[in-house]
């Protein structure tokens, strides 16, 4: 072999071996893009009106991990059960990360549509917790992602997305109220304080309190006579316009918040709008569930 010869021989095999590489590095990178998947945990609504903020939350969601698999699990096991009923179905943890599993999903970011980590969401942590022990080594990693309310700088991305959504519905020398979920062992109540007085110093006209929280109703009566308020739009500061929203918030009997303002002499206007509809609550959900770290197939570092 001459040395000309040698020389286009070695070229041809470099030529072939970048080739061989760059398909390889361009295989490997789709297999990155793909082995990652989504699921999407709430406690779930059975209200059809009300799928819509988790709809658009999920479009959000397909809309940054365009070749990612986004999955659905309700926490809520009766509203599961009714929504099979009437022929919908929604997984619950161990199907949806079986269903991940199945699409080739390696990393399994979970992201709860909680407002904030009370209750719920450690029930949740819990569940996925014991799944993931159950089958080890089924996934490279399961993170979890925060809920929504978790920082200030959340609270204020959320506190002013809500006030510009509502600006104009609300009009002069209108209050708004805001009803909280809240819950009786009370693990978000500082946050839910937090998230308070984030709103006021934005509006001074904002009132909040919760359905099942520490603060109720009569603690909201009590303050926006105290302002000598007259006018009041009331809003829900959960991820849908659900149940709450729509009978314990809005609802025509008598005992919803909306008929008690009315019988203390409030004009009362009523916003069904769940806080998934805002781009900016979406945003904020992919942004915990591709920066979470939490990853509940590790244990924690030694100390
Ligand atoms: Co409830």
């Amino acid at each position: 072999m001459t040395v000309w010869n040698k020389g286009r021989l070695w070229a041809a095999l470099l030529a072939v071996f970048c080739v061989v590489l760059m398909s390889g590095e361009v295989q490997a990178r789709s297999q990155v893009a793909a082995k990652e998947g989504f699921l999407l945990a709430a406690f779930g609504t059975s209200v059809p009106e009300a799928k819509s903020s988790f709809q658009a939350v999920e479009k959000a969601f397909r809309g940054s991990f365009a070749k990612a698999p986004v999955a659905w699990t309700y926490t809520s096991q009766i509203i599961r059960k009714k929504l099979d009923k009437q022929g919908e179905h929604i997984p619950g943890i161990a199907e949806a990360l079986r269903h991940l599993k199945k699409q080739g999903v390696r990393v399994v970011r979970v992201q709860p549509l909680h407002v904030m980590a009370g209750e719920e969401y450690t029930e949740l942590e819990r569940a996925l917790l014991l799944e993931v022990k159950k089958h080890p080594g089924r996934f490279d990693a399961v993170y979890i992602g925060r809920p929504l309310l978790e920082s200030r700088e959340d609270a204020e991305i959320v506190a002013k997305a809500v006030l510009a959504s509502c600006k104009e519905k609300r009009g002069e020398a209108c209050a708004l109220v805001l009803m909280g979920h809240g819950q009786e062992h009370g693990r978000a109540g500082l946050t839910f304080e937090g998230v308070r007085q984030v709103f006021t110093a934005l509006d001074p006209l904002v009132f909040m309190a919760t359905v099942e929280g520490q603060r109720g109703f009569e603690e909201l009566l009590a303050e926006l006579k105290a302002r000598q308020v007259k006018k009041v739009l009331l809003r829900p500061l959960m991820v849908v316009a659900g149940d709450h929203a729509r009978n314990d918030l809005g609802g025509s009997e008598d005992d919803s918040w909306a008929s008690r303002l009315k019988a203390e002499g409030f004009e009362v206007d009523v916003n069904l709008e769940g806080l998934g509809l805002l781009p900016e609550v979406a945003k904020l959900y992919i942004e915990h569930a591709s920066q979470s770290r939490d990853d509940l197939t590790r244990e924690p570092k030694k100390k």
